[in-house]
């Protein structure tokens, strides 16, 4: 059995702070073998830095993947195109962007596990290539024995999120969703061994609104002009997270615990 332990959207400094303190921990607690964090927050609160990603990675997240933000800095953008980057960004995006999809990563003893990152378009970028086809290319163009297939899928939407879960059903060890920072109570693994949830959560601010400062963000709804998001370190954090068992010989899921803990 592997475990795989798949961190929500991590946002700001206060997200990484947590992360430092509780990580480690939880690693040894659990024997993790594999930690993947979603880390298109992780800077202020939109995109990645490499600094933020390797002080990240000195805590033991091991690979990253990235959703709507992920284009912010153009050392990132520079970083996706290595041949080693430890970072996927979502696969759908036209042909010709920085960077993979999708990637095969050494976990443990030679086993290697295919991750696959897809953002959603209903309620977010409609304009983007199809989640659900190019889910099914990077199937069909990376057939492996694999210990275990994990897909991001970086989506605002719950009935598309099901959806893909129904659509790759046997066919990948977890669908894991992300982007809405709130985490779900609908955490299962499919008869066919696939194990859900249409979203992780994230690693940020308590007292907030998905992490960033609530003033900004009550204004921005309020008079619908654009507002400055701030991140103000300070109070508590929530740290949400899935770990994941799946069987190596068949990359079937056969758990998915939620981990929803308070940094106070
Ligand atoms: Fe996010
Ligand atoms: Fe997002």
């Amino acid at each position: 059995m592997i475990k795989i332990l798949f961190i929500g959207d991590t946002v700001g400094r206060q997200g990484r702070m947590a992360v430092s303190k509780l990580l480690p921990e939880l690693k040894k607690k659990y024997e993790i073998d594999f930690t993947i964090m979603n880390g298109e927050n992780l800077s202020h609160g939109k995109g990645m830095t490499i600094k933020n990603m390797d002080e990240m990675h000195e805590c033991g997240v091991d690979f990253f993947t990235a959703g709507n933000h992920v284009w912010k800095f153009k050392e990132t953008l520079a970083y996706l195109d290595e041949e080693d980057a430890r970072l996927v960004r979502p696969a759908n995006y036209p042909k010709g962007v920085p960077g993979m999809g999708h990637k095969i990563v050494e976990i443990k003893n030679g086993l290697k596990i295919l991750i696959i990152n897809l953002q959603g378009r209903v309620f977010l970028k409609p304009d983007i290539d199809c989640p659900f086809r190019a889910a099914d290319e990077i199937l069909k163009e990376n057939k492996g024995d694999y210990a275990a297939v994990i897909v991001d899928f970086h989506a605002e939407a719950t009935s598309e999120k099901i959806t893909l879960k129904h659509y790759l059903d046997g066919r990948v060890s977890a669908v894991l969703g992300t982007h809405t920072h709130v985490q779900t109570a609908d955490h299962h693994v499919t008869d066919k061994g696939t194990a859900y949830i249409s979203d992780v959560g994230m690693v940020g601010k308590e007292d907030s609104i998905i992490g960033i400062d609530k003033e900004s963000i009550i204004d921005k709804f309020l008079y619908q002009l654009p507002t400055k998001h701030e991140i103000t370190v300070e109070g508590s954090s929530f740290f949400n997270a899935v770990l994941v068992e799946i069987d190596e010989k068949t990359a079937k899921a056969e758990n998915i615990t939620p981990i929803f803990l308070k940094n106070l």
